[in-house]
């Protein structure tokens, strides 16, 4: 069964709900959203394998550490993911980033694939998985169906808001791939939208609405 990772880091959470406020703009909603994900960048690069190098100081040569960064890829399920890969890339920028197009149909909900553009050797890497929006889980499980398919073995789901239903169905569908979320609310509604949530993160983002 994999884990799931809450990152309730008082920043995180402060943040948090300054986005989950209704009045807040799309400017502010999309610079929080990239503050959060450099923060919850630091939690899901954990375990990032070191490698050992010479260096030398001004004073004497020693062995120093360097992070294999360029064994990282990011993966944004569109449109909302998108607005957590700059925080990412603000901490590992030589990171390579594919992209999943997916929407949910409005009435099955069910996700609707659009677009999948990801890095040759993506199979090869460390991918992390961005959406703000775990709702039912439908969207977060074809993506990872996709790069499965694709061959990518070491996988992250990043993740800001989660509801418990959605959660189940990762952890069920793809029990190797951690949940990193900032948040586990209540529960969907009948349009399947996360109590209390956020709302439309893509369109919080975008200003589509
Ligand atoms: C939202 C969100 C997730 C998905 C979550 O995307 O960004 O991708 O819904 O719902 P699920 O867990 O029930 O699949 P949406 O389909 O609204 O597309 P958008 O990001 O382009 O607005
Ligand atoms: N997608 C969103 O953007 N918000 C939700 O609450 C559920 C799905």
């Amino acid at each position: 069964m994999s884990e799931v990772h809450l990152v309730n880091h008082p920043m995180v959470q402060h943040k948090l709900s300054i986005m989950r406020q209704k009045e807040t703009g799309s400017k502010d909603f999309r610079q929080l959203l990239k503050e959060i994900s450099l923060l919850m960048g630091y939690e899901i690069t954990r375990d990032l394998p070191l490698a050992e190098i010479e260096i030398e100081t001004p004073i004497s040569p020693m062995k120093a550490c360097r992070v294999l960064g360029r064994k990282l890829a990011i993966v944004p399920i569109l449109r909302a993911g998108l607005g957590m890969v700059d925080g990412l890339l603000d901490l590992v920028p030589v990171a390579k980033v594919g992209h999943i197009g997916l929407y949910r149909d409005e009435t099955t909900h069910e996700p609707v694939v659009y677009y999948c553009k990801l890095p040759e050797d993506i199979q090869d890497r460390l991918v992390i998985v961005t959406d703000p929006m775990l709702a039912t889980g439908g969207s977060s499980c074809d993506a990872l169906d996709m790069l499965k398919e694709r061959g990518c073995k070491n996988i992250k789901l990043m993740c800001l808001v989660a509801a418990p239903e959605g959660i189940a169905r990762v952890q069920s569908a793809h029990p190797d791939v951690d949940i990193f979320v900032a948040a586990i609310d209540e529960r969907l509604n009948e349009n399947a939208y996360i109590v209390p949530g956020l709302g439309d993160a893509g369109d919080r983002i975008f200003g589509t609405k």
